[in-house]
Parts: structure tokens; C-alpha cells; sequence
């Protein structure tokens, strides 16, 4: 979702940024709605000298983030479920973006924060240890094998992850793709993650709100698969 007009990121993005033409009605939720609720002094062109956001704009409550919440529904219900804690989503997709915000209208939630780009960004700012909990659903797959170093299961998401959770904190990865179960295996422990509990179709967590690619997913006969991995 960046400005084209200002300088880019020191990293590359290989996923979509926009889709389809927005709705009159999200593009009032973007203009009326997202700056309020956006997390300041995440981008470069905010924050040149990368400083370390202040925690305290969160009172004490404890953060949960969320990796590419796609349309929302699963963030909105968490943040719904669990008024205690402040929620942030990260997501680059513009119309995901705009389908969050028609949500938190709907749902009234304030406890979140938006950072509408790449999680890679958020990782450089956020202190050690501050994220208590972290959802990734539905990672993009990245199916073609020379592509698989693109997968957030890869050293370059998850050491900036690993110093960014608390000890002890959760890090629960839904995905329909048996490849990716392989490389979250492969991956995810020697990052400091053990793996806690893992699931197939109907054993997803207790709280568990299915998303928009999960559904797609069962539509088209792929069976989900749920890996909660506990950070050393
Ligand atoms: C397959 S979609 C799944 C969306 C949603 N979680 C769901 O289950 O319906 C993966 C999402 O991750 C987002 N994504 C990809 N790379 C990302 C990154 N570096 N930072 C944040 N989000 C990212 C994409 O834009 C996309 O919306």
C-alpha cells in the first residue's frame, strides 16, 4: 500500500499491493478511517532512523500481532473476543486493508492498530520481546520450490519474529499447503520456536474463526492444517 510518489522500502515484496477497484464505501473507510487507527513510525519514509516505538501508546496491555490478515474477519474476532489485549494487523494488500476497516465499523472494536505494508517493516521497530502472541493464516504458499525462500518460514521472518515475541509466547500457523507444513517443520524450531501442538481438519484452536482463504481452501478440497509452535 505505499505511495509510488515517495521512496521505497530497502526490501523487496514479491505479493500484490492492490486488486480490484475499491467500493465507494471502502475507499471512505480508508480515507476517513485508517489514519486514526495506523501505526505511526512503522514505514522508512515515517521513521528514517528506524527508532523503536514507544509501547506505552498501548497502556499495559499485553500486543498480539497478525501477519497479512488478508479481509480481517479473524483479527476483528480476536480483538472482539479479547478486549484486554491491543491487536496489531500488518497488511500490504489495499483492499484487504479497506475490508478491515469496513469490519471494526461494524464490530465497534478499538483495540487495534493497522500498519498497512510489510511485517519486515514493523519487525526493525518493535521492541524485544513485546509480542505476546502471533497469528499467521494462510501465508501466501509461494508453491513453486525456487520460490520457497520467499515463505515467511524462512530465517529472514522468523529471527526478527523470534527477537520481537516474548519468552514463551505463542506463534499459531494455519495453512492448507502439505509443503508448507514441511518447511515450518524444517524451519520454525532451529529459529527457537518448539513445536506444541499440531492438528488437522475440525482440530483447529478453540477461539479459531475460520478466514477467507480457509474457506476457499475447503471449497476447493484442500484440507487445513493448524501448527502452534511455543518461542523458546
Ligand atoms: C493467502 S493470503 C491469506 C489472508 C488471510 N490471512 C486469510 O487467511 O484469509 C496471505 C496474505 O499475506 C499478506 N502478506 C504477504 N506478505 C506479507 C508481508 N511481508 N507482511 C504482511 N503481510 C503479508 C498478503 O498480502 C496476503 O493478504
Amino acid at each position: 500500500m505505499s505511495d509510488p510518489d515517495t521512496p521505497q522500502p530497502h526490501r523487496n515484496f514479491y505479493g500484490r499491493s492492490k486488486g480490484k477497484t475499491l467500493r465507494a464505501s471502502q475507499k471512505d473507510y480508508l480515507a476517513n478511517d485508517l489514519e486514526a487507527m495506523r501505526l505511526k513510525g512503522v514505514t522508512v519514509q515515517e521513521n528514517a532512523a528506524r527508532t523503536v516505538l514507544d509501547m506505552t501508546q498501548f497502556g499495559a496491555r499485553p500486543v498480539w500481532l497478525e501477519v497479512g490478515f488478508g479481509g480481517g474477519e479473524h483479527l476483528v474476532h480476536m480483538a472482539a473476543l479479547n478486549p484486554q489485549i491491543h491487536l496489531i494487523g500488518c497488511e500490504p494488500f489495499v483492499n484487504g486493508v479497506a475490508m478491515l476497516l469496513g469490519k471494526i465499523r461494524a464490530a465497534g472494536v478499538q483495540n487495534l492498530s493497522i500498519h498497512p505494508g510489510d511485517v519486515r517493516d514493523l519487525f526493525d521497530v518493535l521492541p524485544d520481546g513485546v509480542v505476546e502472541k502471533c497469528f499467521l493464516n494462510y501465508p501466501d504458499p509461494w508453491p513453486k520450490a525456487r520460490h520457497h525462500r520467499r515463505r515467511f518460514v524462512t530465517p529472514g521472518y522468523l529471527a526478527p519474529l523470534h527477537r520481537v515475541m516474548a519468552p514463551g509466547a505463542e506463534f499459531r500457523i494455519a495453512t492448507d499447503i502439505p509443503d508448507y507444513v514441511r518447511q515450518a517443520h524444517e524451519e520454525v524450531p532451529p529459529a527457537g520456536f518448539r513445536l506444541e501442538r499440531e492438528a488437522g481438519a475440525g482440530g483447529a484452536w478453540p477461539d479459531w474463526l475460520s478466514t477467507r482463504y480457509e474457506q476457499k481452501a475447503l471449497r476447493e478440497g484442500r484440507s487445513p492444517h493448524y501448527l502452534t509452535f511455543r518461542r523458546d
